[in-house]
């Protein structure tokens, strides 16, 4: 287990102060649950409802999601808002980037008519005109009924959606109840919120694809090693802030991990937490290799060969 977070909160508990020390439980009882299989649901159960909205979050929640997986931007006026791209033309009736439009103007926005003409067999008409979700609804609607798995997307452009993300999760009673992890590709983002908070789980998301001078692979922040060259330093310096890994496995149909990854991950004490698996067959196989969750568009599938 994550060396940071258990000092962390053995600091808690010594506090002596009840709140204190029931967080330090809420806490503990949260590390203790991911050490189970996790089924964190991609944009909610994306493969079935428009990513990010509350039909997609709905539907994650009746298939027994452990997580709700959000993505966060932030709105010219500083809002934190629940949507995957950097800009608003993919997923809505906007255009432009997400941080350009302010938190009225992307409220008035639909997020799911293009989903009923991308997914006609999925089309339902009460996907149109449902809007942008901010971290705020999400969480005001769920509480502490679900687990919310947040990645900080594109930090560069958001210098202090850091801050304002601990503040909204503390005041929320999110990080009491052991209810939220953090994950994100960037490792400044996830030291800072280290040292913001350090009870919140942490996540190291990487990217591997096939560096462009043909010379194997590469991870695209270029701070974590390729599988074939990161070294057991490396994987500690992960677990000095994070509790787990979260890879993806396949790129251009081509493994890019193996099960000796998810053992090396293992044998630092870091989850490995696979994405973004939505083939059953591939749900198997990583079983098999005994990773500790996945992401998935189609929660559903993954609970059935779990139970
Ligand atoms: O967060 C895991 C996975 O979602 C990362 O990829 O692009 O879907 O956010 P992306
Ligand atoms: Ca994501």
């Amino acid at each position: 287990m994550n060396t940071a977070i258990r000092c962390s909160l053995a600091t808690l508990a010594l506090g002596l102060s009840v709140p204190l020390t029931a967080q330090a439980d809420a806490l503990e009882q949260q590390l203790d649950d991911l050490q189970d299989f996790q089924i964190i649901a991609h944009r909610g159960a994306s493969g079935h409802a428009p990513e990010h909205t509350w039909p997609s979050y709905e539907k994650a929640r009746e298939m027994g999601a452990d997580y709700l997986e959000l993505d966060l931007h932030m709105s010219a006026d500083g809002e934190l808002m629940a949507i995957h791209d950097d800009t608003l033309d993919r997923t809505t009736d906007g255009s432009g980037p997400v941080k350009a439009h302010t938190l009225a103007e992307l409220k008035a926005l639909d997020a799911g008519s293009w989903f009923n003409a991308a997914h006609p067999e999925q089309a339902d008409d009460a996907y149109a005109g449902v809007n942008i979700l901010t971290l705020d609804e999400v969480i005001d609607r769920y509480g502490n009924d679900v687990r919310y798995y947040i990645e900080t997307k594109s930090p560069e452009r958001y210098p202090e959606l850091q801050r304002e993300l601990v503040e909204t999760l503390v005041n929320k009673g999110l990080v009491e109840s052991g209810s939220v992890a953090i994950q994100s590709f960037s490792q400044d983002s996830l030291q800072q919120i280290h040292a913001l908070n350090a009870d919140i789980p942490l996540v190291q998301l990487v990217w591997y694809s096939p560096a462009e001078d043909g010379s194997g692979l590469t991870e695209w922040t270029g701070v974590t090693p390729p599988p074939d060259e990161i070294t057991d330093a490396d994987f500690q310096a992960i677990a000095d802030y994070a509790v787990g890994i979260g890879p993806n496995v396949v790129h251009d149909g081509e493994d890019v991990i193996d099960a000796g990854f998810v053992e090396q991950a293992h044998n630092h004490g870091l989850l490995v937490h696979a994405y973004t698996i939505n083939d059953v067959d591939q749900m198997q196989r990583l079983l098999d290799w005994g990773v500790d969750g996945m992401f998935t568009n189609f929660p559903d599938r993954l609970k059935t060969l779990v139970e």
